[in-house]
């Protein structure tokens, strides 16, 4: 069914605390929601219009936008046309995932489907009208996540379970790489990742058992160890997926020389975005952003405050 009177979706960014190229191989990930929000008011009209606060203008933000009401459409949604105000707080470019949540938040709004529905159809409007063919983590997280907890996600089917995340907090650092995930080798090394014996394939494996054992230190509420794991990945992410840059390099490298960090990667696609760091609680970092906390309450840095959600 569509939406037949006016109403609001919202969708929020995500961080992924580990299991990064996983996704796209049936992997298990470990994302989380941040409260950076994309929010669509949707008004049934004559046609569809389509306006946006966050974005540029002359951006390619709407293919989005249509790709998920053509996948919607395609399944039989019988949407009602009309106008799409839509406020993104959600970075672009950053490895945070603003499309699946315009997506999500987009899909929200003019349907009835329920979150499970929506990150398959999310996932399906990115890989079969955009061309990009990620994996299910992001829609996912966009429609599925809870505040306080972890999104641990089985990629083979979307099933999924809360994990509390653990006393410490998560810092965001952007050291300013923009990108459009089109743009970057990702179907390239996702082909490569499909070869049994190469670099990439080995990455998959390693971050795999790395995920199943985060898992179990997330249980624990193991922060430290974690942390370790989180290192693991990058380089991981350096060496064997190639997906890092130098500048991410080097941040992580201080990162790990500062007390109080557990761990810290690259996050995302990567050839750009953010390093996430996994933090001891009151450590303040320059240049950090508190993105997730761990009274599960998501809050930002009090210079962003009113970006508040
Ligand atoms: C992008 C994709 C995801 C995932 C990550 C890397 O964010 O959209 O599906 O593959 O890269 O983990």
């Amino acid at each position: 069914m569509g939406a037949t009177a006016a109403r609001l979706a919202s969708a929020p960014g995500r961080i992924n605390l580990l299991g990064e190229h996983v996704d796209h191989q049936g992997g298990t990930v470990l994302p989380v929601a941040v409260n950076l929000r994309t929010t669509v008011s949707y008004t049934p009209g004559d046609a569809w219009a389509f306006l946006s606060e966050g974005h540029d203008d002359g951006g390619d933000w709407t293919r989005y936008v249509r790709a998920v009401l053509d996948i919607l459409a395609e399944e039989g949604h019988d949407l009602v046309p009309g106008r799409l105000a839509i406020t993104s707080r959600v970075p672009e470019g950053r490895g945070l995932a603003s499309s699946a949540a315009l997506e999500v938040a987009v899909a929200g709004a003019v349907s009835d489907a329920m979150p499970f529905d929506l990150m398959h159809l999310c996932r399906r409007a990115e890989n079969e009208k955009v061309g990009v063919p990620c994996g299910l983590m992001d829609q996912a997280v966009a429609a599925c996540a809870i505040s306080g907890h972890a999104l641990a996600l089985d990629c083979r089917d979307g099933t999924f379970f809360h994990l509390p995340l653990p006393e410490a907090e998560l810092l965001l650092f952007d050291p300013g790489i923009e990108r459009t995930l089109a743009d970057t080798p990702y179907a390239e090394r996702l082909a490569e990742a499909g070869k049994p014996g190469s670099a990439a394939a080995r990455h998959v494996a390693e971050e795999n058992a790395r995920v199943a054992r985060g898992i179990e230190l997330l249980d624990k509420g193991d922060a430290e160890e974690f942390g370790d794991l989180m290192f693991e990945s990058h380089a991981s992410l350096r060496d064997l997926y190639r997906c890092s840059l130098p500048a991410l390099d080097t941040l992580v490298d201080e990162l790990a020389r500062v007390r109080g960090v557990y761990g810290a990667r690259l996050m995302g696609a990567g050839w750009g975005g953010c390093v996430v760091a996994l933090v001891e609680p009151g450590v303040r970092l320059e240049g950090g952003q508190l993105l997730v906390s761990d009274d599960g309450l998501y809050r930002m840095a009090a210079d962003d405050a009113d970006n508040g959600s």
